[in-house]
């Protein structure tokens, strides 16, 4: 490998002190943030997720108010309990994990969440707010890969990003936030027809498609900083029989060779971006007194 490894691990963790730091001053003043993290249903993964985000809430000396509803829960009783959440004083931040049961409108649940609580930034006020260049809170995901690429490369003027995914979540947001750096912006998704060519000519790459090692070393321009938002298990029948490994959407042997930096899978946007929404929680927390 000739690429730098971007140590989102370690990067967190500084994050998550500075988080506690400033959690410390707001507590100080009376005020101690609080997170709702919202599960509905039994998803193996989401209960993972929402275990770490509370535990790591509570370590950065925030409040942590975990709710858990069974997958047969209707939409009237989620919008009742977010509508409850709006309305509590002690809560600064309201995340309702994803994805939510078929017979629920997620659409019309982040909607129902109130905008200054919005910690996944999700709602449409602040995606038009991050859009349009105001303050706003901005996905977690997509705001790790921006404070990563800052500390790599300091000022991102002018630098061509290619993004790869048109998500709400990562793409979109990912793609407004490299705009608002002055980077020149692609994004490229399923239907574009050279995607490698698009690739090639990205000082900024940043891949989040959900497609095992799709992004190939042959596609990036040397040098180039690449960020693998995926995480995907994929079999490794070199650790034994039925065991799996989690990959990103970069091969990443082929892709560290020719980068000037990359994040590696796991251990580099993963953490970050519980990380992030610790501060989103915190800045809604001021916010609120403020
Ligand atoms: N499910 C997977 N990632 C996320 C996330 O960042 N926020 C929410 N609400 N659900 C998710």
């Amino acid at each position: 490998m000739s690429g730098l490894l971007i140590d989102g691990k370690g990067f967190a963790s500084g994050l998550r002190d500075r988080v506690g730091l400033a959690v410390s001053g707001l507590s100080a003043a009376g005020i101690v943030p609080g997170l709702a993290v919202v599960l509905v249903g039994e998803d193996p993964a989401s209960q993972v997720y929402v275990r770490s985000k509370g535990r790591q809430t509570v370590e950065a000396g925030m409040r942590s108010f975990e709710h858990r509803l069974p997958d047969t829960c209707s939409q009237t009783e989620l919008l009742a309990l977010v509508a409850q959440l709006n309305a509590d004083a002690s809560v600064h931040g309201i995340l309702v994990q994803l994805p939510l049961p078929a017979q629920i409108d997620a659409a019309a649940v982040i909607e129902a969440i109130d905008p200054a609580k919005d910690v996944d930034g999700f709602h449409p006020v602040n995606a038009g707010r991050l859009a349009t260049g105001q303050d706003a809170l901005v996905p977690c995901t997509p705001l790790g890969c921006l404070l990563m690429l800052r500390d790599q490369l300091g000022d991102l003027s002018g630098l061509e990003a290619v993004v790869i995914g048109r998500s709400n979540i990562v793409g979109k947001p990912m793609a407004q936030l490299l705009l608002r750096e002055s980077c020149t912006v692609t994004v490229a998704h399923s239907r574009t027809r050279d995607l490698p060519g698009t690739v090639r000519r990205a000082d900024i790459v940043v891949a989040a498609v959900g497609r095992p090692r799709m992004v190939t070393g042959d596609w990036i321009k040397p040098g180039a900083t690449v960020i693998d938002v995926g995480i995907n298990r994929v079999p490794a029948p070199d650790k034994g029989e039925g065991a799996t490994r989690l990959v990103g959407d970069c091969d990443f042997d082929s892709c560290a060779a020719v980068a000037g930096a990359i994040t590696p899978v796991p251990g580099g946007v993963g953490p970050m971006t519980i990380a992030c929404l610790l501060a989103n929680t915190v800045v809604a927390a001021a916010r609120a007194h403020g």
